[in-house]
């Protein structure tokens, strides 16, 4: 059995090439996914062949991404693959940041390092592949900015024309700055990022371009990797909790199916359980979650938040999230401006640094400890899904002390830096320093 596009919907399941161009299962409309026959090699023969790839200087072998290519076997040919070495980000103990989540140990999987300065480059590269071996010329995407960076430069590092439609004056300057000199044709819309993504899918039918948006199964795939990797740098021992915030919910589908099939292959005994927060202004996901009817998520019309990598009134993949997180055991929490915002710092007091949206995780957590949901105890990775550089308008302004929400709210720079303004006068200094 080849590799497959199967229908995520319980009650159809139909089955289609892994080499059709569809997004949503043309019987019921549902999400789609790709599927696998179980791989040749036992789970040791995997973990010591991945782990050996790691001294190869093949531009493949030193992919993140591909060098776990047998947990993602879409293609069967892997010479028009466009790597910008992708993945291999650091997995960082974080201590202060623990004891202020209230845990005795956390480590952030810093999603940051990558090529853009994003997760959205372990998926871009599958998309890209996909879209290449498709024979496509054109690819687009939606984005609240990350998503538009990433697909600007794996594109244009493919030779394919990238077009990029963006909420109008909802993304930070450094994710439109990237996408600009990445070279991508780009659209600013009137509009926000939901109404734009039912738009640009309709026009993507009519005009024959590949979408390339997280309901790309393809890029689901590479996502995936983050996890594989995380195990591999933890010598395959799982975690108690993933945590990790929540906006189309496309990184929640691709580590809940990552866990899944890690299971199933052997590769893994247990499944960690998945924490996803959202900003508390863009939360239909936790909404979802609490309510008795799961049947339909009701989307957020006017979604707000500071963090505008996550602001998402209508996420595309909540029933795949939904079973994620159920399967898991999992929760869904909401975190406030000023929480993301102090959490924020907190990470950079680490040394370590994230974009507003990454985070939330802090944040969550913080309030699941306190609310006992969470064990002061339990084994932690929050993924940092964005660089610190992605938004420092953000930053300049909390620790300046003028961050307001759009309503006017002020943010308080709890744990603001304020840069100081001295005279050029060394015994002046001197004095200011408290020599
Ligand atoms: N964190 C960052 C930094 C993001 O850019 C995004 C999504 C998320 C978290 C949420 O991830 O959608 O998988 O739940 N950004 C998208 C974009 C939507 O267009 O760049 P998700």
């Amino acid at each position: 059995m080849p590799a497959e596009l199967a229908c995520f919907e319980q009650r159809c399941h139909a089955r289609f090439p892994i080499t059709e161009v569809i997004y949503n299962c043309p019987s019921c409309g549902g999400l789609l996914e790709a599927v696998y026959p179980a791989p040749e090699q036992s789970a040791a023969e995997l973990k010591g062949l991945w782990r050996n790839r790691r001294t190869s200087n093949a531009p493949l072998e030193q992919s993140g991404v591909w060098r776990y290519r047998e947990f993602l076997p879409f293609l069967t040919d892997y010479t028009q693959v466009v790597t910008l070495r992708e993945g291999n980000t650091p997995l960082l103990d974080a201590p202060r940041a623990a004891w202020y989540g209230g845990l005795d140990r956390l480590a952030f999987k810093h999603q940051g390092f990558n090529p853009t300065g994003s997760f959205k480059d372990n998926g871009m590269t599958c998309g890209v592949a996909q879209a290449l071996r498709l024979g496509m010329s054109r690819v687009a995407c939606v984005s609240t900015g990350n998503t538009s960076a990433s697909m600007a430069a794996y594109a244009s590092a493919a030779g394919l024309q990238p077009l990029i439609f963006l909420p109008h004056g909802n993304i930070s300057f450094g994710k439109l700055a990237q996408a600009l000199e990445y070279g991508a044709r780009t659209l600013q819309v009137d509009a926000n990022f939901d109404q734009i993504l039912a738009l640009v899918r309709q026009l993507a039918d009519r005009l024959g371009i590949y979408l390339l948006n997280s309901i790309n199964p393809f890029r689901i795939e590479g996502q995936k990797t983050i996890m594989l990797e995380l195990m591999d740098q933890r010598e395959w021992q799982v975690p108690d909790w993933v945590v990790l915030p929540g906006g189309n919910l496309g990184n929640t589908s691709a580590f809940g199916k990552a866990f899944r099939e890690m299971k199933e292959w052997g590769l893994i005994d247990r499944l960690p359980r998945l924490a996803v927060i959202q900003a508390a202004g863009a939360a239909p996901f936790y909404d979802l979650m609490r309510s008795q009817d799961h049947s339909r998520l009701i989307p957020v019309e006017h979604p707000q938040t500071l963090a505008t990598a996550i602001k998402i009134g209508d996420p595309v993949s909540w029933p795949k999230a939904l079973y994620e997180v159920t399967a898991s055991g999992g929760v869904v929490e909401t975190v406030t401006e000023q929480e993301i915002a102090d959490a924020k710092a907190v990470i950079g007091q680490c040394g370590i640094g994230c974009e507003p949206a990454s985070a939330a995780t802090l944040a969550g957590i913080r309030k699941l400890v306190a609310s006992g949901d969470m064990a002061s105890s339990a084994d932690v990775v929050a993924v940092l899904t964005g660089n610190t550089l992605k938004d420092s308008d953000y930053s300049y302004q909390y620790h300046t002390g003028v961050l307001k929400t759009a309503n006017g709210t002020q943010i308080a720079p709890n744990l603001g830096n304020k840069p100081v303004l001295v005279p050029y006068d060394l015994s002046r200094i001197a004095t200011f320093l408290g020599t």
